[in-house]
């Protein structure tokens, strides 16, 4: 007797639909059609059964706290920082606490279930590392969530930084966080990141920094963390997030700085609703866009890991949980509009990100857990194209959310009565 059998599922690369079989939490098999008695059946009904979604980079401390305590008037990224440090004083761990889950609620719902989120460790009161810690614990069992100390004004910039980044770390916060192109110089940005990837290497941590996160070519941090990585011995665990410089830099220097990026085994997280905003606000025209040169890094094996970085926040009034926006961003901020290329980014928001998070490869498979998302879509180039609708949800056999499908009912004359989505254009196939 299986748990639950879900029919006519249409894994990412497979052709043809198959039957799923779900016991004791885990996926016992994977075939054309399964006979078998099962307490509960899903009819997928050739609909895209995916892995479920992974974001990598995210900053649950300030979630949900838009206008808090006023809005971004420049919408630059400086003035986002200034504003969360007007909000940090006035957090408490209960108001921290309650966005956060809301959040987590929200992820749920568009089959999120693991989350890698910075939080600010520059508060002596250590709160939101408090809070961030209990939402962990209450989440556990739905979503894998990994915190990052992340000394937000700067390792060296702010007087306790490092202190308090220690402390976090004691208290069991999962991964060395930084920002060196917010140090007050070149050289103290070199010297926080050699400080953090040493922190890393002693306690066996991971480690991942806000790397250049800047229209500044010169911004090349990035450049000392790979090198750093590579004499610490840090390699596959540790990753540059963001580094936008790259998008500005001369090409000769980056012909030289992506193979010591692939030599050094980085993952690099670029977050394109954000610094698709955030970039370029200095410029007049042209106006650069705000993303690191993901082509030429997957080109050269360097897994990137797409990450949505805000939700509603001091640098970003948006966002949705949903990682296919954040893959859709991806797609026409590079731009990258091969189906090659748009199908590595439904990857990138999966297998990707949990490679980057040090989790198990999510790949459905016979003998994996039953984690998993039916979205209302046929394969993931659709599935990113309308965002679509998350029909269900399961972690290790459980169903954690369910959405009806989204279907317009027409009044027009001699035209169909209803209208699906996913079933309405032909999908292209290669
Ligand atoms: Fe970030």
């Amino acid at each position: 007797m299986l748990d639950i059998l879900v029919r006519a599922a249409r894994l990412p690369d497979a052709k043809l639909p198959a039957d799923i079989a779900i016991r004791d939490g885990r996926i016992v098999e994977i075939a054309p059609r399964i006979e078998a008695q099962a307490a509960r059946v899903i009819d997928a009904a050739g609909q895209l059964v995916a892995p479920p979604f992974v974001d990598p980079h995210f900053h649950m401390d300030a979630t949900l706290s838009l206008g808090l305590p006023r809005l971004n008037r420049s919408g630059t990224l400086l003035e986002g920082i200034a504003l969360w440090g007007e909000l940090k004083p006035l957090l408490t761990p209960e108001a921290v606490m309650e966005r956060a889950l809301r959040y987590c609620d929200l992820a749920v719902s568009q089959g999120l279930l693991a989350i890698r989120s910075h939080v600010d460790v520059c508060d002596d009161r250590l709160t939101a590392t408090e809070a961030l810690l209990e939402v962990r614990r209450r989440v556990a069992p739905y979503i894998d969530l990994q915190l990052v100390a992340f000394p937000q004004d700067g390792l060296y910039r702010s007087p306790n930084a490092e202190k308090n980044l220690l402390r976090a770390l004691d208290m069991g916060v999962d991964v060395v966080g930084g920002i060196p192109h917010f140090e007050r110089t070149m050289q103290a940005g070199t010297d926080s990141v050699r400080r953090l990837c040493e922190i890393a290497a002693d306690r066996g941590l991971p480690v991942d920094l806000h790397c250049d996160e800047s229209d500044d070519p010169l911004s090349r941090h990035i450049e000392t963390l790979a090198a750093e990585t590579l004499r610490l011995g840090l390699q596959g665990r540790a990753t540059g997030s963001h580094c936008t410089s790259m998008h500005s830099m001369d090409n000769y220097y980056a012909s030289k700085l992506i193979p010591l990026i692939a030599e050094a085994g980085l993952h690099i997280i670029p977050n394109p609703l954000i610094n698709i905003t955030l970039q370029g606000r200095s410029d007049t025209y042209p106006r650069r866009r705000g993303l690191t040169r993901i082509a030429e890094l997957r080109a050269a094996g360097v897994n990137v890991a797409l990450g949505q970085d805000c939700t509603m926040d001091p640098w970003y009034p948006l966002g949705s949980a949903d990682m296919l926006e954040v893959a859709h961003m991806g797609i026409h901020a590079v731009p990258m509009t091969s189906r090659e290329a748009m199908a590595w980014a439904f990857r990138s928001v999966t297998q990707g990100g949990a490679a980057a998070m040090g989790l198990p490869d999510p790949t459905l498979r016979v003998g994996g857990p039953a984690s998993l998302v039916i979205l209302q879509a046929r394969d993931p180039i659709e599935a990113i194209r309308l965002r679509a609708t998350r029909l269900y949800v399961l972690r290790e056999g459980r169903i954690l959310a369910e959405t009806a499908p989204r279907q317009a009912r027409l009044s027009l004359p001699g035209r169909p009565e209803t209208l699906d989505p996913a079933a309405y254009a032909p999908i292209a196939e290669d």
